[in-house]
C-alpha cells in the first residue's frame, strides 16, 4: 500500500537494493554507528545574523579508506541541523561556495516567497545572500535543500540536504523524548549508486523517471546501526531520496506510534505496523524499546525485508518521557469541507514527458493566483497513462495544508495533520484545503526530483 502501482512501478523494476550493499538481518559485521548531524550554533553578530549556511564541495569517506566527491552544507556531506523556536526572527547568511548556481530552499517553512529559495533565487558561485524571516508555525520537522532550475536532482544527489526542527510551547509541554541524538533521532534515508571508484556519478546513475540507487545511506552513513536505550525513542524520519518510496516497519512485527506529520503533531498518537513515506515526506514516530521482547536482531526494515536500520538495544533506561494522548487540535472544519474546488491540478506522464495540467514548467508563467490568508480547495488528480502510471509525491511551497479527502474518502488517521507533501497514486484524486500566510510566488511540483527538473512544476502567486 502506498507504493507505486502499475507497470512503471519503480520499486519493482529497478528498486531492489543489491544484496552486497545492504546489510542482511543476521549480519553483525561492518556496521557503522549512525552519524548524527551536528546542531548548527546560532552566533548572533552585530548585523543580527544568527546562522551561516554554506553550500560547499568536499570529500567524504563513505566507504572505508576511500574518499568520494560530495556536496554538503557547512561540511562535506549533508548538512547540520537548524533548530528554530516558534516566534523567533531568524537571519541566515546563505553562501554559495560551489562552482555552479544553487539556491537555498526551506522545505515546509511558511515564509514569504522572496526568501523561499525557489528556482528564481539562484546564487552564482561565490555569491551570498542574507535572508530574514519570523518562524510562525508550530513544532515540526522540516528540511532544506537546493532548488536550482533543472539541477535540483543532481545537487541533492551529491549531498545537499539538511534538517530543521521547530519547537514551540506545545512541544515543550508534551514531555516527548527530546534529547537530541539520544532519544530524539534525526534519520535521513537516501538511496544512492556509487561507481567502481566509489564516486557518486550522477550522470551515469540518472534515470529521467527518478533515480533509484542500490546503496542505502542513513544520515550519510553506510551500513548504519543505531544504539538505543531500553526506553521510548523518537525517530524523525525523512525520505530524502530522489525517487524511492520507503515503507518502514519493525522486523519483529511490533507496532509503533506516529506522533507527527510533515508540519506538526497529530491530535493523538496513531498506532501503526508500517508507514510509507514518498520523497520529501516526514513522519515522527516513537518506538518503545522497553516493550519489545526479542532475542533476535531488531531492525527497521522495508517491505522487501531489506534492513534499513538495525538497532542495538542497551540495558539502560534513562528517560522518563511520555507518549501523551492529546497533542494537538488539528481539525477539518465544516467550512473547509464545504468549500468548492477552485483549483484543479492534473499530474500526468513519465520520464521526461511529465506535465502539470498539460504544461511544463515555465519560470515566466504564473499558473494560478490566490489571496493571502484565504483558504481554497485544490483538487489534485494523478491521471494514469497507458502503462498504468506511477505515484507522484506532490509538494507545495510556503505553507502547510490539510488533506480533505482521498478519492472522496476521509484521509487515513495518520494523515490528519499538517502536510506539505502528499503521495498520490495513479487515478487518485486528492482534495486539500490550503491557505498561504505570506505573499509571493511559490512552486508546486512532483518531488521525484527528476520529474521536477523535467518540468513537472508550476507556480502560484499569492497576492
Ligand atoms: Cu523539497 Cu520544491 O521542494
Ligand atoms: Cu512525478
Amino acid at each position: 500500500e502506498g507504493q507505486n502501482k502499475g507497470e512503471t512501478d519503480h520499486s519493482m523494476i529497478e528498486g531492489h537494493m543489491s544484496h552486497d550493499q545492504v546489510v542482511s538481518l543476521n549480519d553483525s559485521t561492518g556496521k557503522n554507528e549512525l552519524k548524527i548531524p551536528s546542531l548548527l550554533k546560532s552566533e548572533k553578530d552585530e548585523e543580527g545574523i544568527v546562522y551561516t549556511v554554506r553550500a560547499e564541495k568536499g570529500k567524504t569517506e563513505i566507504f572505508d579508506g576511500v574518499e568520494s566527491d560530495t556536496y554538503g552544507y557547512n561540511g562535506s556531506f549533508l548538512g547540520p541541523m537548524l533548530r528554530f523556536e516558534k516566534g523567533e526572527t531568524v537571519k541566515i547568511k546563505t553562501v554559495n561556495e560551489l562552482d555552479e548556481e544553487t539556491t537555498f530552499h526551506w522545505h515546509g517553512l511558511e515564509v514569504a516567497g522572496d526568501v523561499d529559495g525557489g528556482p528564481h533565487d539562484a546564487l552564482k558561485p561565490g555569491e551570498e545572500k542574507i535572508i530574514e524571516f519570523k518562524v510562525d508555525q508550530e513544532a515540526s520537522t522540516l528540511w532544506f535543500h537546493p532548488h536550482p532550475m533543472g539541477k535540483t536532482a543532481e545537487q541533492v544527489y551529491n549531498g545537499l540536504a539538511g534538517l530543521i526542527y521547530i519547537s514551540d510551547n506545545n512541544s515543550e509541554r508534551l514531555e516527548l523524548p527530546d534529547e537530541y541524538g539520544e532519544n530524539d533521532i534525526p534519520l535521513i534515508f537516501q538511496d544512492r549508486t556509487f561507481d567502481e571508484q566509489k564516486q557518486l556519478n550522477y550522470n551515469a546513475a540518472k534515470n529521467e523517471d527518478g533515480t533509484i540507487g542500490d546503496t542505502l545511506l542513513v544520515n550519510g552513513t553506510l551500513n548504519p546501526k543505531l544504539t538505543v536505550n531500553k526506553e521510548k525513542v523518537r525517530l524523525r524520519l525523512l525520505n530524502g531520496s530522489n525517487a524511492r518510496n520507503f515503507t518502514f516497519k519493525l522486523n519483529t512485527g511490533n507496532s509503533f506510534v506516529q506522533i507527527a506529520t510533515d508540519g506538526g503533531f497529530l491530535n493523538e498518537p496513531v498506532t501503526l505496523n508500517e508507514i510509507t513515506l514518498t520523497p520529501s515526506e516526514r513522519a515522527e514516530i516513537i518506538i518503545d524499546f522497553s516493550k519489545i521482547q526479542t532475542d533476535d536482531d531488531l531492525a527497521l526494515i522495508n517491505e522487501e525485508e531489506s534492513v534499513l536500520l538495525p538497532f542495538e538495544v542497551s540495558n539502560k533506561s534513562a528517560s522518563t518521557s511520555k507518549t501523551p494522548v492529546e497533542m494537538n487540535d488539528f481539525s477539518l472544519t465544516e467550512e473547509e469541507q464545504d468549500l468548492p474546488v477552485t483549483k484543479t491540478i492534473e499530474l500526468f506522464g513519465m520520464m521526461d514527458m511529465v506535465t502539470i495540467n498539460g504544461k511544463k514548467f515555465d519560470p515566466k508563467r504564473i499558473d494560478f493566483t490566490q489571496q493571502q490568508g484565504v483558504t481554497e480547495v485544490w483538487e489534485i488528480y494523478n491521471k494514469p497513462d497507458m502503462m498504468g502510471g506511477m505515484i507522484h509525491p506532490f509538494h507545495i511551497h510556503g505553507t502547510q495544508f490539510k488533506i480533505l479527502s482521498r478519492d472522496g474518502a476521509e484521509p487515513p488517521e495518520n494523515e490528519r495533520g499538517w502536510k506539505d507533501s502528499i503521495s498520490i497514486k495513479p487515478d487518485e484524486r486528492v482534495k486539500i484545503a490550503i491557505q498561504f500566510k505570506h505573499k509571493g510566488v511559490y512552486m508546486f511540483h512532483c518531488h521525484i526530483l527528476e520529474h521536477e527538473d523535467n518540468g513537472m512544476m508550476g507556480q502560484v502567486k499569492i497576492e
